[in-house]
């Protein structure tokens, strides 16, 4: 008989608070919905006190999501608590997680408060909680570098005063597997009252460790995994949620624990994470690189053309990654379309599927054959602003190796159109020039990429920029798909500012 094991994603908290991962309200809510189709057990949806930007977003997502549990971190203060309920009590399913650190280095230096203290302050703190919902969960923050006796001691006084989920966060990376199996063991062994709890872990991967230790917490009788998509989160990051789930899914016969996760969603949750965030996941990502299940060595070819299992431990099929790469045209019609679209994991409502038709013909007139990573940048609706503010109308580059390069612009703007002209430091420095000027706003670019989404001479390029408006402003990802570089790269640049305005 197998255990289940919760999974507790934090991608829109502990992802989203990492360089580079912000997202807008729309973009959350899209991920908390992929997160519901995935079945994560609980979505932590954001840390409410952080920002009123951050309290709306948890509550729009705790108004939209029935299946999976909806939490708000909060620290061990009444305000943060106050904040946290607020954004979630109207979930189906609402939990407040509080935490306060526990380690010798965090209570002497970062709180300034003895451990008495400490204790004191936890119990309290989730008494309080407590008044607004039963499901409370207490995270002793640095708990890896906490001396165990007063883990033992905290843990027993925060379950006595309501908590029903105690999370070991690994905060700083620092664990090795066999050590935590030992602290969630001593744990196991120690608290009373232990056995009507969920036991959690929340690992960072500083020494890339993260994963392994999750799973070393499951094998000392952990119950609970906290994780993100593709690994996103502080620093090195988090456990990454498909390595832990597909871990215990490919190893059962030695971890005998299952999760909920329907594993067809995993591609697709992790490409809608890279394609909102702009951080793409190394070709060798285990699961969900463009690597991960591509066979080059002949030997190793020749091998899975006998059977499969000789080099395959689990199937592409089984995390949503289409057996068959099959290539659509101009002539293909709105059936085989849908039909692709349905095998790459979507569903589109009929509207959607209107417009999204209509997009792959006038793409499948650009370029002969259109391939998945078309038909997922066609479908990806992060880019689709209602109401834009701005559009592109036309471009004009001139440009050469020992010319300045000139660009004239022409957007739309709201309704309006509006023309200029920059030189600069190549095509796309000039036309970023002449939109700032459009725009009349102060615009800095923090980081660029572009890359082809498909192979083949007429693949369509992707851009994505990290721009930051005005002083202090956040930083907003953009991103413009093309088959014309330039265009992609104005596109992505208007997909920034747009998204700014709607924000
Ligand atoms: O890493 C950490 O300790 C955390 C806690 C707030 C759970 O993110
Ligand atoms: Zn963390």
């Amino acid at each position: 008989m197998s255990r289940s094991i919760k999974i507790f994603d934090t991608t829109l908290r502990d992802g989203e608070q990492s360089p580079g991962c912000s997202m807008n309200l729309k973009e959350k809510i899209e991920v908390a919905k992929q997160l519901e189709a995935l079945k994560v057990d609980v979505i932590e949806a954001g840390f409410a006190i952080a920002s009123p930007g951050d309290l709306a977003s948890i509550k729009a997502i705790a108004a939209e999501i029935k299946d999976s549990t909806i939490c708000s971190l909060a620290r061990t203060a009444k305000g943060d608590i106050d904040a946290a309920y607020e954004a979630i009590k109207n979930a189906a399913s609402p939990r407040i997680h509080t935490f306060i650190a526990t380690s010798p280095v965090h209570m002497e230096h970062k709180l300034r408060m003895t451990p008495d203290e400490v204790v004191e302050r936890a119990v309290a703190m989730v008494s309080y909680a407590k008044k607004y919902v039963s499901d409370i969960e207490f995270s002793a923050e640095d708990a890896c570098r906490s001396d165990l006796d007063f883990l033992v001691r905290i843990i027993e006084q925060v379950i006595k005063a309501g908590a029903t989920t105690i999370n070991i966060p690994d905060t700083v990376g620092y664990i090795t597997p066999p050590e935590m199996f030992n602290i969630i063991s001593h744990i196991k062994n120690n608290v009373p009252g232990i056995e009507n709890i969920v036991l959690s872990t929340h690992c960072h991967n500083d020494l890339g460790m993260a994963v392994a230790n999750s799973l070393a917490a499951v094998s000392a009788g952990a119950d609970q995994i906290e994780c993100t998509i593709n690994g996103i989160g502080e620093r090195a990051g988090n456990t990454s949620l498909e390595e832990v789930v597909m871990a215990l899914k490919t190893r059962k016969d030695f971890y005998e624990a299952a999760t909920n996760i329907d594993t067809h969603s995993i591609y697709r949750s992790s490409r809608l994470i890279q394609t909102i965030t702009g951080v793409p996941v190394a070709p060798t990502k285990a699961i969900v690189g463009a690597n991960a299940f591509a066979h080059e060595s002949g030997i190793h070819q020749h091998g899975m053309l006998s059977n499969r299992t000789t080099y395959e431990i689990m199937t592409p099929e089984s995390v949503g990654i289409p057996s068959t790469t099959m290539v659509l045209g101009k002539h293909s019609g709105r059936h085989a379309f849908e039909d692709r679209i349905n095998a790459l994991g979507y569903s589109l409502s009929k509207e959607d599927l209107d417009i999204a038709f209509k997009k792959f013909k006038i793409l499948a007139d650009k370029k002969k054959l259109i391939k998945d990573m078309d038909i997922e940048s066609i479908i990806l609706k992060d880019t689709e602003i209602e109401d834009k503010k701005l559009e592109l109308e036309s471009f004009v580059i001139n440009t050469g190796n020992d010319i300045t390069s000139t660009s004239v612009i022409k957007l739309k703007v709201s309704g309006k159109s509006i023309e200029k002209v920059s030189t600069g430091d190549g095509p796309i420095n000039a036309s970023y020039k002449s939109i700032n000027k459009i725009s009349g706003l102060a615009i800095e670019l923090v980081d660029y990429s572009l890359h082809a989404l498909t192979d083949g001479e007429d693949a369509q390029a992707e851009a994505i920029v990290k721009i930051k408006i005005g002083e202090g402003g956040d930083v907003i990802t953009g991103r413009g798909v093309s088959t014309d570089v330039v265009e992609a790269s104005i596109k992505a640049y208007v997909n920034g500012i747009n998204k700014y305005y709607a924000a």
